[in-house]
């Protein structure tokens, strides 16, 4: 499709037909281009066992063709009819405890259940043999949110499957997940099931696996999809919509690698913080997508339940979102849903048509976005980011495991407190997976990595050597792939790197004294949670440990190692410390007013600055060029109203490389590109 696409979800089988008319009526009054049809919609195609009933579909898609929107065309896997789950009681999901789940609200299903994944394929064979030729047909939108956990008997033998892949023989199984602990070798590859519920502590090494088989599992559901598709529709782009929760046991390093297309749903559970949340979500979108275009596929136009409450949307919160995501490299801006359902569980979730209709502030907001996205088309090119964070799914799913030294050591509050630190700083980071390529990147945070392969450890020390800087932090490297502790002293797999050597954790009670070294900055600061008794071996003690059992010991260190340098803060900082070692790595603050987002984008020979004003007042900015918002020109300075947003097409000088790649797939599909850091004027 040209230019950015705009639109939603659109459910019209919820709806009698005469408000499809006003729907796309309305749609072209709100500037829409693309509609996400059927995502729930299996019961309406597929009413009874191997009977579709397109009629109304076809009707709809007309109507849309006519209207000039074009169609993300769903499989409606994600949400079988009742008759399915009662001719198929075995493919219902089963939970860790036993409990079969019943049909009654959505993606009750099992992706390893023969009979599941046969009417997922019949389904989305027969649409696209329906629709295959259908002028509105632009792509298609696999499943929603895969995401469900099923631990029954077909998942048991599919798990035994791929187990025996992974690990090859018993022996190599017994020992990965160090069985011989609490007696729990086994003889026979039929003696393992899914860690389902059990007596006490499970074991963290078949935890893991199972995450990453149910990873590897929904992938094979997806891809069985894809298949059909391709097959029948060569030449239209496949995606689904990536969510990111605790619940998803989805590797999406992985399946980016799979979507013609990266998409994701986004919606920020913290009013106070829903401009950092939003950044977080598009900047972990525009990694997986290894730089090339992505799409919000789903965000809130209004109300949005966070699991407590509903939260509403404040005034000029959707368009300010949206060019959040469309600054880091979004197609554009899709919503859950069109039309807010009057009924069903989700009737309360926000529309773009409220329930009060086309005369409110949500949908004069929809149809004004809808005029502005257009002015924004033109924006192409590589976001500006030279400071990466390491982001492994593997590693948070181990920290996850019972059993830990702290459960307060939470792998996702240490991500997102290294992107937190950054974007108040004004710079824009990137994400990284620990196989992927490092070397775009002038400075690398490396946030509690609990598990670092051989291969890892090799790779962050070959980035060092070759003039790189990591920033490691507490609880990083001690553990293998098959979350086993490597001996010897921690972080096991970062020693030599780091310079140091860790003999013991010391998780905290209450907050810690430390004394940073050297004339500038605070005379001391604080650790929490954790401390670990760190003692130099080549490195450097940049602040110590006062008082209490480590009193006098490094608590942050550095060390020069080939061309670079490592860092290591062995206790958890708060934010304005953790900026102090970051300035000190080399990535100080921006001179950014706080509360404004600045954010480059660098085409080919135009460069693009987009500024939000994340605050109530009104707030200014050193720019010149031409703002494709309001279409005014600013001669060195550039003023943003209380929450607004500007999009500057400039002519400043690009000081910083301009990547376009990004460490994509961690089975080494790495698309990553290094471009020279240049001074570009124009
Ligand atoms: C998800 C789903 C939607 C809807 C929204 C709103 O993103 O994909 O179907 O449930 O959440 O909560």
């Amino acid at each position: 499709m040209d230019g950015l696409c705009y639109g939603g979800d659109y459910n019209p089988e919820q709806w009698p037909e005469e408000v499809w008319h006003e729907d796309v009526a309305l749609m072209r009054e709100a500037g829409v281009t693309l509609v996400t049809v059927g995502v729930f919609s299996w019961s309406s195609l597929e009413p009874s066992p191997g009977r579709f009933t397109f009629g109304w579909l076809d009707r709809v898609l007309d109507l849309l063709a006519a209207g000039g929107i074009k169609v993300n065309l769903a499989t409606p896997t994600a949400s079988p009819p009742p008759w399915f789950g009662l001719a198929h009681h075995d493919a219902l999901p089963v939970t860790a405890g036993g409990t079969r789940l019943t049909h009654g609200s959505r993606d009750t299903y099992c992706v390893c259940a023969p009979p599941y994944r046969e009417a997922s394929v019949r389904v989305a064979r027969a649409l696209a043999e329906r629709y295959r030729d259908h002028p509105a047909l632009a792509m298609w939108h696999v499943h929603n949110e895969y995401g469900t956990w099923c631990h029954c008997d077909h998942v048991a033998a599919a798990f035994r499957d791929w187990l025996r892949a992974r690990h090859g023989s018993l022996d190599a199984l017994n020992d990965a997940w160090t069985t011989a602990f609490w007696s729990q070798s086994y003889a026979d590859w039929d003696e393992i099931a899914p860690p389902r519920a059990t007596q006490y502590l499970p074991n963290p090494a078949q935890s893991l696996d199972f995450r990453r088989f149910l990873s590897d599992a929904t992938l094979d559901h997806y891809r069985a999809q894809k298949a059909v598709l391709r097959e029948l529709t060569p030449d239209v782009p496949v995606t689904t919509n990536f969510v990111f929760g605790s619940w998803v046991p989805v590797n999406n390093w992985e399946w980016a690698g799979e979507v013609d297309l990266v998409a994701i749903d986004h919606y920020p559970d913290d009013r106070e913080r829903a401009a950092e949340q939003t950044a977080f979500a598009a900047d972990l979108a525009r990694a997986w997508a290894g730089g090339r275009p992505w799409l919000l596929m789903e965000q809130a136009a209004g109300i949005v339940y966070t699991g407590t409450r509903m939260r509403a949307k404040r005034p000029g919160e959707i368009a300010l979102h949206t060019v959040q995501h469309v600054a880091r490299g979004s197609r554009g801006a899709m919503f859950f849903q069109w039309r807010a359902s009057r009924g069903g569980s989700e009737l309360w979730h926000g529309g773009m048509v409220p329930h009060a209709g086309p005369d409110s502030r949500i949908f004069r907001e929809i149809r004004d976005l809808g005029r502005l996205l257009p002015r924004l088309a033109e924006v192409e090119g590589g976001v500006l980011a030279d400071v990466a964070i390491l982001w492994d799914p593997e590693s948070w799913w181990a920290l996850e495991a019972p059993g830990l030294p702290s459960q307060e050591a939470r792998y996702l509050d240490a991500l997102h407190q290294a992107h937190r630190v950054l974007w108040h700083g004004g710079v824009t980071a990137g994400f990284a997976h620990p196989s992927g390529e490092l070397s775009p990147y002038r400075v690398v945070l490396v946030p509690s990595l609990y598990l670092v392969s051989d291969a890892t450890a090799r790779a962050l020390t070959a980035y060092v050597e070759q003039g790189g800087t990591l920033v490691v932090s507490f609880f990083s490297g001690v553990a293998d792939e098959h979350a086993r502790v490597r001996l010897g002293g921690h972080p096991g797999a970062l020693r030599d790197l780091l310079g140091i050597r860790v003999e013991e954790f010391l998780p905290l009670d209450e907050p810690v004294t430390i004394r940073p070294h050297g004339d500038d900055g605070p005379p001391t600061i604080n650790g929490s949670i954790w401390s670990e008794r760190v003692e130099l071996r080549g490195a450097t003690a940049l602040a110590s440990y006062e008082g209490g059992d480590l009193d006098g010991l490094p608590a942050i260190t550095r060390h020069r190692h080939g061309a670079g340098r490592a860092f290591y803060v062995s206790t958890r900082l708060d934010d304005d410390a953790y900026t102090a070692v970051l300035a000190a790595a080399g990535v100080p603050a921006e001179p950014v007013p706080a509360g404004v987002e600045l954010v480059r984008r660098s085409g080919d020979g135009v460069n693009w600055l987009f500024a939000l004003n994340h605050t109530a007042a009104e707030q200014e900015i050193a720019v010149t060029g031409t703002d494709l918002v309001t279409g005014a020109s600013a001669d060195d300075a550039l003023r943003l109203a209380p929450g607004g947003f500007a999009v500057v097409r400039t002519r400043d000088v690009v000081v910083q490389p301009a990547i376009t790649g990004y460490a994509c797939g961690a089975r080494g599909s790495a698309t990553a590109s290094q471009e020279d850091v240049k001074r570009r004027e124009q």
